[in-house]
């Protein structure tokens, strides 16, 4: 993969979003992180007939990333299947944290424009027990 643009990176996550498992909330997510060596891992949302069992589509990528050895991450683009914009939860954050205050959050604002956040402006004085060493 060759330095996908943020636009690309959207678009991964568009696709990913299609493979939504979502019959409850009806919500389709997708995420595309990408990673220190310009690769792209997506994810979807998954949820289940136990509410609290579901899975947002940002904690899908990263654990995947993880799962295939991958802890640096650049950006993440997170998308709704219709191509509005969505802002990561709470809980996403702070996964995210865990792996660099300085991965880019892209989406789209309610104008379709392309947005951007630094994930530290999005989870202020965040908690975190290890220093920028990822390891
Ligand atoms: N969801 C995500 O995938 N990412 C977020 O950051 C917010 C919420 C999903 C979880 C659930 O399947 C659906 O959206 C409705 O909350």
């Amino acid at each position: 993969m060759i330095d996908p643009s943020d636009e690309d990176l959207i678009e991964y996550a568009l696709k990913a979003s299609k493979n939504s498992y979502s019959p409850y909330s009806k919500i389709k997510v997708g995420a595309a992180i990408l990673t220190e060596t310009n690769d792209v891992i997506t994810g979807t949302n998954v949820e289940n007939a136990s509410y609290g069992l579901s899975m947002c589509a940002e904690r899908v990528a990263v654990f995947k990333a993880i799962s295939m050895g991958i802890r640096k991450f650049r950006k993440i683009a997170i998308i709704l299947d219709d191509g509005k914009g969505i802002m990561p939860c709470g809980a996403c954050r702070q996964v995210l944290m865990e792996f660099g205050k300085d991965i880019i959050v892209i989406t789209k604002d309610k104008d379709g424009r392309l947005v951007k956040f630094n994930l530290d402006s999005l989870l202020p004085n965040s908690f975190t027990l290890k220093g920028e060493e990822i390891g």
